[in-house]
């Protein structure tokens, strides 16, 4: 048997780092063949630099404003994701858009987590508690979280890994989001776990994950 060797993963965050959490710890309980070599972030006081800065995760602040175009700011985050270097890119709760040059750069090689079932419920807008209360308010009795491939548009790229929770009567906004980040938090761990282990193909231009 072919021994596979272990990816680096760079995590991108904004926010309070719970799925960058639960990734982090699948990988030093060693269920995923990788390491975070890098967390990325916009937001220096976010919970997510707290937790990679106690973890001792080298982390880089970038001040997205500090970059002229998406051009200057494509070769910066090219250089650090190339001095690693990342085999895999994991958005989890990153607010700013990637530039075009990365994506391709890194084309099927960067994740991201949505909190709804997309392609419903994503795009432009939505993010956060706002996705939430979309969803209630559409009637549907299906929420959950999808993990996609990033492409150039928003909550777009191709659709790797989804888990459902029901939407309730009693549900408000935030009671579902609380449910539906439980599920991330195997969701992610599990997608992560597949790349890593090479464990995804594609047929017709979609991935799967074999078992
Ligand atoms: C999650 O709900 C994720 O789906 C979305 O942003 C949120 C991040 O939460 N993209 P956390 O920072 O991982 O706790």
């Amino acid at each position: 048997m072919t021994s596979i060797s272990r990816k680096n993963i760079a995590v991108f965050a904004s926010g309070n780092g719970s799925n960058f959490r639960a990734i982090h710890r699948a990988v030093t309980e060693e269920a995923i063949p990788g390491r975070i070599g890098l967390l990325v972030s916009n937001k220096p006081d976010c919970g997510a630099v707290t937790y990679a800065v106690n973890n001792r995760i080298r982390t880089e602040i970038i001040n997205f404003r500090d970059y002229p175009d998406k051009h200057s700011l494509g070769r910066h985050l090219m250089s650090i994701l190339t001095a690693l270097p990342a085999d895999l890119v994991v958005l989890a709760g990153f607010m700013k858009m990637i530039p075009d040059s990365v994506v391709q750069a890194y084309k099927h090689r960067i994740l991201n987590i949505h909190p709804a079932l997309l392609p419903r419920f994503g795009g432009k807008g939505f993010y956060g508690i706002r996705v939430h209360q979309a969803v209630i308010a559409s009637g549907a009795k299906l929420s959950g979280a999808t993990v996609h491939f990033v492409d150039e548009i928003y909550d777009h790229g191709p659709i790797l890994a989804q888990a459902a929770v029901p939407v309730l009567a009693e549900d408000t906004a935030e009671t579902l989001a609380q449910r539906v980040l439980g599920v991330e938090h195997s969701l992610y761990p599990h997608a992560v776990k597949a790349f890593c282990e090479e464990r995804i193909f594609w047929k017709n231009n979609i991935p799967f994950i074999r078992n």
